[in-house]
């Protein structure tokens, strides 16, 4: 039977690399739809849409209706140009918040992340995949960690990379970021009644993943 696993939280909580692991070890499909939101939000950069001008609404709702993007084995692309590494800073995020503000952008994506369940499973990563898109999921879990502690993760994931970046900056990022999800009027980033949180700041990887298994564990 259809299995349907949710994880939500702000950016930078650990929600990919947790999904990741609970993939592979059920062996399910992966949602990220964050990725669709900023699949969007370089489709809007790519096209100059301005995503801060009410005249540009009309364009971008017509954008994300007919978004030219598939998931192919792991990465992402867009027409026909593999964006996977291209959407992955801050720019497009910045973007891609605000444009999923947008209620019209929500409906006309919705449809789009619901095909992703298929057998035997999936586990579904964002902001309202336990709320909105999955109300009917198995299991939803909720991560949540401080600010601080997301982007010093941030910054040592950029330095792995060979980015040296400035924290404050990050940190401004993240909570204007937080707050833009967390205060849209629809599909805010609030834990479903029913998910299980998670407060990710002192925990290592390893310990979220455990303590996650358990949880699905208990619910097997
Ligand atoms: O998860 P990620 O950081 O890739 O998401 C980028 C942005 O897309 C988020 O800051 C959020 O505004 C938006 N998003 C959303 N709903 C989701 C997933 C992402 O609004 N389910």
């Amino acid at each position: 039977m259809l299995k349907i696993i949710t994880v939500d939280g702000p950016s930078g909580v650990g929600k990919g690399t947790l999904c990741q692991r609970l993939c592979d070890i059920t062996g399910f499909h992966f949602l990220d739809s964050g990725a669709i939101y900023r699949s969007l939000a370089y489709g809007v950069m790519a096209q100059q849409l301005d995503a801060d001008n009410e005249l540009a609404l009309n364009d971008i709702i017509a954008l994300a209706a007919s978004l030219p993007v598939n998931f192919r084995a792991g990465q992402i692309f867009y027409e026909q140009q593999d964006i996977t590494l291209a959407i992955r800073n801050e720019d497009v995020a910045a973007i891609a918040s605000k444009v999923a503000a947008i209620p019209a952008v929500r409906t006309a994506l919705l449809q789009r992340q619901k095909a992703f369940a298929q057998a035997p499973g999936l586990v579904a990563d964002g902001r309202d995949m336990g709320t909105v898109v999955f109300p009917q999921a198995d299991l939803k879990l909720f991560l949540t960690a401080s600010a601080k502690i997301r982007a010093e993760r941030r910054v040592n994931q950029l330095k792995n990379q060979g980015v040296i970046a400035n924290i404050d900056q990050i940190i401004s990022d993240i909570e204007a970021r937080d707050e833009r999800d967390r205060n849209r009027s629809v599909a805010p980033l609030l834990p479903a009644e029913d998910a299980i949180v998670i407060d990710t700041s002192l925990l290592t990887i390893e310990q979220v993943v455990d303590n996650a298994v358990k949880i699905m564990q208990e619910r097997a």
